[in-house]
């Protein structure tokens, strides 16, 4: 995991006005887009995200002791400091370094690590907008301890435990942030599996464009979103077990939906869900088997090059979020409307919902009218047009996490 790449200017004058000597690493983490494939990374399901070209990077140094010290090139944020160990106590609400502690706290129980290190951190991932702002950041801070102590874990190992690691926030997530963060490889998208964690690239066509625009609405992981989140995945567990209990199926053999899928075939587990459950329960078991079954068909049809069948895939699990899992807003729908308009072939809401991004899918020529349908109908129209970069901009298939010592 290591890559080249200066400190960029600003960090590197922040870290020594800061510590007084510039920084000696360098550690980056993507965000991402999920391509398809949603909430149904918690349910042993494989998902299709790609690595974006924003990221987080955290320039740093390591202490002779073991306090993190971290503050941010956003002054909105305070900067914090606390020991490395195996059990820190969180800071009280919603606090970003909360996502510092998770990390280290993963790592330290992981490999007992005990030197910790000084750090300025920087974004260009949205916050709260569904394009996993905060595993990037809980990946780069495991890769600046790690670094701190002459540490190079391998992406999949970094990818589970921090996985693991996040939940220290509150929100019960699955697997796909961290694993395509600190997996990725550039020019591509891949295919993420659980159980054991695989990550499998797949080239992105060169003349394929998926735009990403941010609704405006903040979705933040550890406030509002995550009861909304933890809450239908409970919905999707509990139809889990009764589906089980009317296939006559011990619990236990039936630990997820990969385990169940693995059982009947995806059109059995529709007819079983609709005889044994109602209501939320059988909209959010409908929303897994079907996703999943778009997850398979639009591998394929990225590798053999269609455009117009990975877009209707796309459109079918917006549907099937919007109706069945309910994480949609009328923002998201609004997006999603104007990019299919404006040409693209495929628009859906992408991470957790309820706020956030939508991705569009479209053709390189047709990029330009997606891109200024949106400006004018979205942005133009809600006066938000001075920020317009950092809410609209065209997906880059970036590279997974690196640390880099300078
Ligand atoms: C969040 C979680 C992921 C995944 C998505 C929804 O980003 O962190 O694990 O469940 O929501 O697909």
């Amino acid at each position: 995991m290591e890559a080249g790449g200066a400190v960029p200017g600003d960090l590197e004058r922040t870290f020594s006005q800061r510590y007084g000597s510039p920084p000696t690493h360098l550690a980056r983490a993507p965000g991402r887009v999920n391509l398809i494939g949603e909430h149904i990374d918690f349910a042993g399901l494989p998902v299709f995200p790609m690595a974006l070209q924003r990221e987080v990077r955290i320039a740093f140094r390591p202490r002779d002791d073991g306090l993190v010290v971290a503050a941010t090139t956003d002054p909105s944020y305070a900067p914090c400091h606390f020991e490395v160990g195996h059990q820190i106590e969180p800071y009280d609400g919603e606090d970003w370094g909360n996502y510092l502690k998770a990390a280290v706290q993963g790592m330290v129980f992981a490999y007992d690590l005990e030197r910790g290190f000084d750090a300025v951190i920087d974004s260009t991932v949205p916050v709260a907008a569904g394009l996993s702002s905060s595993s990037a950041l809980v990946i780069a801070t495991a890769l600046a301890l790690a670094g701190s102590n002459e540490l190079q874990p391998d992406p999949i190992e970094l990818a589970e435990l921090m996985a693991a690691a996040e939940q220290y926030v509150g929100t019960r997530g699955g697997g796909m942030d961290q694993a395509i963060s600190a997996g990725a490889r550039e020019g591509h998208a891949a295919r993420v599996e659980f159980d054991p964690l695989r990550i499998t690239p797949v080239p992105v066509p060169e003349d394929w464009r998926f735009v990403v625009a941010h609704t405006l609405v903040q979705a933040h992981k550890s406030g509002g979103a995550r009861e909304g989140y933890n809450r239908r995945r409970g919905e999707t567990e509990e139809a889990r077990a009764l589906m089980a209990g009317h296939l006559s199926l011990p619990a236990s053999e039936v630990a997820s939906y990969r385990d169940l899928l693995e059982r009947v075939s995806g059109r059995e587990a529709l007819a079983g869900g609709e005889a044994c459950l109602h209501g939320d329960l059988l909209k959010r078991f409908r929303h897994v088997v079907t996703e999943h079954e778009r997850v398979t068909r639009a591998e394929v049809a990225m590798r053999s090059g269609s455009l117009a069948g990975f877009g209707m895939l796309m459109n079918g699990s917006h549907a099937s979020l919007t109706e069945d899992y309910e994480v949609s807003i009328p923002e998201l729908d609004e997006l999603v409307g104007i990019a299919r308009d404006a040409g693209a072939v495929g628009a859906r809401l992408t991470g957790a919902g309820m706020g956030g991004c939508i991705v569009a899918l479209c053709a390189i020529d047709d990029v330009d009218e997606v891109l200024q349908a949106i400006q004018d109908r979205f942005y133009v129209a809600r006066d938000r047009i001075d920020d317009l970069d950092d809410h609209l901009f065209v997906a880059e298939p970036a590279p997974g996490a690196s640390v880099e010592k300078m």
